[in-house]
């Protein structure tokens, strides 16, 4: 009977020979945390849309990112949930705003954790669009100079890496020209380079109160259908000055992260959005799939299709299962 030269079983049979050809491994380095901060204190309020998440005040939140150090990640990134908001969205740019706050304290209380912060308007605006509007449109330009305003004023906070995520045309430029003529020139930049409108941001529109009052994000985010346009986003923003390329969600976009990951050679990073981890946490409790090795599937496919590091709500959970392996 004829068999083949190569039988595929053969460097299958047990871990140890699995674990020698393993091609893409899923590491704590990978992993930043995603965390949501509320005005307040002794404040640790479960996010409806998604499990196992908070509105933390800065207290607890400083206990939240302590002990996500001690699980090994080595970043994690703020999104603020302000007081008050208004048409240009201020508080995202006031020296006292929250994620400002935050920052102070976390400099002052825990010195080993990457600070990063999501640059954007939406959480801070009256009506919920990312940048300012005339009529009923996103004025790009106006938007450029607040956007600067607000990774300026994170920078002077304490951030260590901002990372905009609002799509407007020219900002990474804007903000790594404002960022070094205020002297802060070591501070990287984190684009949201490829980010597409996507559904799967349901949750996170909950868990951060941004839903827009009207309309929707696609004159801004990427249509889901498009990938040469990704291309031309991360092109613009490499010329611009970015030190990581973003491309979110991950998911429903491996081929986008595999095809970026071809053609620059920046650190790619992939945020595994809130729609990803919410249908893994759905699913799970339902009984209908094992949530550890379904996050750790989509997080190593993440790694395959060629990020060096995954925005994951899942990074304290993963943080320890790969510990326990
Ligand atoms: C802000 C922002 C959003 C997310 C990250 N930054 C929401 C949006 O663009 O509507 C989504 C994150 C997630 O879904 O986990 N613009």
């Amino acid at each position: 009977m004829y068999f083949p030269n190569y039988r595929a079983r053969r460097l299958r049979q047990n871990e140890n020979l699995r674990r020698m050809v393993r091609e893409s491994s899923l590491s704590v380095n990978d992993l930043i945390y995603p965390l949501f901060v509320v005005p307040g204190s002794g404040i640790k309020e479960p996010i409806s849309t998604m499990p196992g998440q908070y509105h933390f005040s800065v207290d607890t939140l400083v206990d939240e990112v302590a002990s996500a150090r001690d699980l090994g990640i080595p970043a994690v990134i703020l999104f603020g949930l302000p007081e008050t908001k208004d048409e240009f969205g201020s508080s995202g740019y006031a020296p006292d705003g929250i994620v400002q706050t935050a920052l102070s304290t976390l400099k002052n209380e825990i010195d080993d954790v990457v600070l990063i912060t999501d640059v954007c308007l939406c959480e801070y605006t009256s009506h919920g669009h990312c940048g300012v509007l005339k009529g009923t449109e996103v004025d790009n330009d106006a938007t450029l100079e607040l956007l600067a305003k607000q990774a300026l004023s994170h920078a002077q906070a304490g951030a260590d890496m901002v990372a905009p995520s609002d799509m407007m045309d020219g900002r990474v430029g804007v903000i790594r020209m404002v960022l070094d003529e205020e002297g802060y020139t070591n501070i990287p930049i984190m684009s949201y380079a490829a980010k597409f409108a996507s559904a799967f941001y349901g949750p996170f529109r909950e868990a951060a109160q941004s839903t827009p009052a009207f309309g929707d994000r696609r004159s801004y985010q990427m249509d889901p259908a498009n990938i040469r346009e990704a291309l031309r986003e991360v092109d613009m923003d490499i010329e611009e000055g970015a030190d990581i390329i973003m491309v979110k969600p991950a998911m429903a976009f491996m081929d986008v992260i595999s095809r970026v990951r071809e053609e620059t050679d920046l650190p790619v990073a992939a945020y595994s959005v809130s729609g990803e981890y919410a249908m893994i946490k759905a699913a799970a409790e339902k009984g209908w799939v094992d949530e550890k090795q379904v996050a750790l599937e989509l997080l190593t496919g993440i790694k395959r299709a060629g990020a060096d590091m995954i925005l994951t709500y899942f990074a304290p959970q993963a943080a320890g299962w790969l510990r326990e392996r």
